[in-house]
Parts: structure tokens; C-alpha cells; sequence
């Protein structure tokens, strides 16, 4: 048996935990605790401090179901950074998980206090926010690292690896969806009221919630970026105030389409998220809820399943992310501590000169991806206001023309 290297879980060689703090997060909070957790396996962080609700009883009572010290359990989290910022042994980065339409202020906030900002998705509510993010982070210096876990499970690095090394040729088109059940409605206690707030989820949900997640797996796994789409949206569960279901047409950026059905109003489809990429020489197939299975169908050869572990034809970008041996079931846990390692060695590299071999990070999305999610949102939402015409993506790298 070939053990996996699992190089990812080593703490950085500081001698210790690098300290975290955590906006929102805290008792009834969905996201945090999946925070936590990956902050916790991954090695590389000790939880310190938190603002870990608005409602200042919850803050308090989440700080102690995690071991927060009274006096580092925050009511507000301006004041959080302030004193974090003061204290010699503050905190180095913050993880921010709280709703959509409050991301833009409170990173903005860490990052002028020189924290390290962990953000989830989506970055922002508009484009201009996430510019103003993406801008903010290259004055400041200081990382900022976007949660998309799903691009971190071992088999994701393994398929991109396969695609870099040429194993399905050209890329020719890309098939993807994204199913969930939670937002059928007619039940009013299914999800947090902002969820269903056009104010504070952004221009549209679904592609907001889960189409970011979708596109930056589609990224992560390509290397391909989307350069045009059409969307069409419908509301397929009960009334609501924005569609639940999205079908977008793409064009990627050497000319291959691609589909993206999107929906969480699917009864009986937890977190399907499905990948199919088929190339002039075989196809791969990648299925979130069977992570740790890679289907590879070489276009003159039979099939073959890599299963995730050490061995066995696994990638060392896969196998550096591999924890337990073959066999032994990793999830979505596991992706979380991977993207945790690897933003803990961002951090320790930045702040304390930890010197990594070179595309150490190269898979640890960053502000660019924050800000394509949120371009991608917003084509989708202005081809659906015209009536689904074919939508031109601006470029998140390119230098923003003057207004
Ligand atoms: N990366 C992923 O896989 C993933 C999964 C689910 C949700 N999310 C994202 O995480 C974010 C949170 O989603 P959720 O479903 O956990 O929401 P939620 O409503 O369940 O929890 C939000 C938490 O933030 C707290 N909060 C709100 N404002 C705050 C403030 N100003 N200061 C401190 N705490 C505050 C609330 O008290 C609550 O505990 C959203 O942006 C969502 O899109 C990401």
C-alpha cells in the first residue's frame, strides 16, 4: 500500500498555531461551524476570538461552546479589529460568515486593520464592492482567501492535474449542474429570512448561492475561464422573490461551450453537484457527493476510476491533499481543512516570511475569484433582464476603465 504524502496538514513551521478570530459563526449560524471545523483539522489555527452573532447573548454563548476567552468575545466586529489589531498577540486573520450583504464592510474593515480576511462566498452583493475588495487587498498587502471548498477535495486537484498533463486533449465542452432541495417553499422556516432578500443576497441567489460554486470548480479544474453566457431563470419551487432555478449557456475562453443548470428547489437532490468535461481525447466526470471517485474515460481506451489516496496513478497535487489511506472515507471536512492549511501557509508566508516551494498556492482562491464570481452573478442576471441574450463577461484582471 502507498501511503498519501498529506504534506497539507503539516503546520507551518512556526512553532505554532497561527490565532484566528471569526465574524458571525456562531450558535444557529449553517456555515461557521463547517469554519471551524476545517480551521481546527487542518492544524494550522487556534480560534481565539470571535463577534460570532449580531445578537450580543448568542456572541457570548458561541464563545464559550469554542473556548473563547470572555474578554476576546466581541458585540461588534469594528471592535473586534480594533483591539485585535492593538494586542501583540492579536489575531492574524479573520473568518468572515455572515451573510452575503454584509461581506464588503466587514472585510474592508480587517483588511485596513492589516488582518488576514477569510471570506465566504459570495464575495460581495455587487461587482463595485468586490472591486473595492480586490483594490483594498492589493493597497493593504494583506491575503484574502474566498471559500470555495468544493475545488479543494483531492480528486479536483487530480482532474486538473490530468487536464494540465494533456490526458483528455483538447477541451471541447463542458456539462455541469448543481441541484439542491432547501428552497422548494411554502415553509417559511427553510432558511434565514435574508436568504430570500433580494437587498442582501445580491441580483440573483441562485446563481449567487451556488452557480459562484460551480463556476470556480469549473475554473479550478480547467484552467478555462467564461467569457460569454445566456441565462434563463424560472421559479419552479413556490412563489418567491427570486427565481430558483437557472439554465446558463457558456462559452468558455478557447471557444468550448458549456451548460450550467442550477436549482435549489429540486426535490430529493441534496448537494448534487455534477462536472462532466469532455475532451478530443476522453472525458472526466467528478460527482461532489462521490468525492473521492474520478472518472477518466480515455477516448480509445476503457474506462478508469482513480480512487483518492497515495498510489495508483494519484497526482502529487492530489496526493499532498490526501490525508487517510485509501479506503477510509475523506468528505467535505477534510476539503475544508485543505483550503484552511492551505490559507494558514498564505498567512504564514506573508506575515512571517515562511518561505513555500514555488505553486505552492497556486489552487487557494483568492480576491480574483471573489470578484469573477461576482461578474459572473451579474452577467447572468443582466442576460435574464434582457430576455436571455448572449452576455460578454468583463475580465477580472483587466484594469477597469475610467467611469
Ligand atoms: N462556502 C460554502 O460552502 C457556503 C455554504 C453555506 C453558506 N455560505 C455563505 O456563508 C455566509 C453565511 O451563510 P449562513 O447560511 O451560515 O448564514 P446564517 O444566517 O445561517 O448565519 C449567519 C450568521 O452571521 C451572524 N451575523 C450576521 N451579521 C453579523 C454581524 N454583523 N456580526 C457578527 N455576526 C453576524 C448571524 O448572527 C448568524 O450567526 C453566506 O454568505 C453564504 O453564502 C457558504
Amino acid at each position: 500500500m502507498v501511503f498519501a504524502d498529506s504534506s497539507a496538514l503539516r503546520i507551518p513551521p512556526l512553532g505554532r498555531r497561527l490565532r484566528l478570530g471569526f465574524v458571525g459563526g456562531g450558535r444557529g449560524g449553517l456555515v461557521g461551524n463547517w469554519h471551524f471545523a476545517g480551521a481546527r483539522l487542518s492544524n494550522h489555527w487556534e480560534v481565539v476570538a470571535g463577534a460570532l452573532s449580531s445578537r450580543p447573548e448568542v456572541a457570548a454563548a458561541s464563545a464559550r461552546d469554542w473556548c473563547i476567552a470572555p474578554d476576546r468575545s466581541y458585540t461588534h466586529y469594528r471592535e473586534m479589529a480594533a483591539c485585535e489589531a492593538a494586542r501583540p498577540d492579536g489575531i492574524e486573520a479573520v473568518s468572515i460568515c455572515t451573510p452575503n450583504d454584509s461581506h464588503a464592510g466587514i472585510a474592508a474593515c480587517f483588511l485596513r486593520a492589516g488582518i488576514d480576511v477569510i471570506l465566504d462566498k459570495p464575495m460581495t452583493t455587487t461587482v463595485a464592492d468586490a472591486r473595492m475588495l480586490v483594490a483594498l487587498r492589493a493597497e493593504t498587502g494583506v491575503s484574502l482567501t474566498m471559500t470555495y471548498p468544493f475545488a479543494q477535495h483531492a480528486m479536483v486537484r487530480q482532474a486538473s492535474a490530468l487536464i494540465e498533463e494533456g490526458a483528455i486533449g483538447q477541451l471541447r465542452q463542458v456539462q455541469m449542474e448543481y441541484f439542491q432541495d432547501w428552497n422548494q417553499g411554502g415553509q417559511p422556516e427553510e432558511s434565514p429570512i435574508w436568504r430570500q432578500d433580494p437587498a442582501r443576497v445580491g441580483r440573483s441567489s441562485i446563481v449567487g448561492d451556488i452557480g459562484t460554486h460551480a463556476l470556480h470548480l469549473l475554473q479550478a479544474m480547467t484552467g478555462r475561464d467564461v467569457v460569454s453566457l445566456r441565462a434563463d431563470m424560472f421559479t419552479c419551487g413556490a412563489p418567491k422573490p427570486q427565481p430558483d432555478t437557472a439554465h446558463v449557456s457558456l462559452r468558455l475562453d478557447n471557444g468550448a461551450p458549456g451548460l450550467l443548470h442550477l436549482c435549489n428547489a429540486a426535490p430529493g437532490q441534496f448537494c448534487a453537484l455534477r462536472v462532466r468535461v469532455w475532451g478530443s481525447g476522453g472525458a472526466l466526470e467528478w460527482d461532489q457527493e462521490t468525492p473521492e471517485r474520478l472518472r477518466y474515460v480515455p477516448r480509445d481506451a476503457e474506462e478508469h476510476i482513480f480512487v483518492r489516496g497515495g498510489g495508483q496513478g494519484i497526482r502529487p497535487d492530489a496526493a499532498r491533499i490526501s490525508h487517510l489511506p485509501r479506503g477510509h472515507g475523506e468528505a467535505l471536512s477534510d476539503a475544508w481543512a485543505n483550503l484552511y492549511a492551505e490559507a494558514g501557509l498564505a498567512v504564514a508566508a506573508r506575515r512571517h516570511g515562511v518561505a513555500l516551494a514555488p505553486g505552492t498556492l497556486r489552487h487557494l482562491p483568492g480576491a480574483i475569484e471573489g470578484l469573477r464570481g461576482m461578474l459572473f452573478t451579474d452577467a447572468c442576471a443582466d442576460s435574464y433582464e434582457a430576455g436571455g441574450t448572449w452576455v460578454t463577461l468583463a475580465s477580472a484582471t483587466a484594469p477597469v476603465p475610467p467611469a
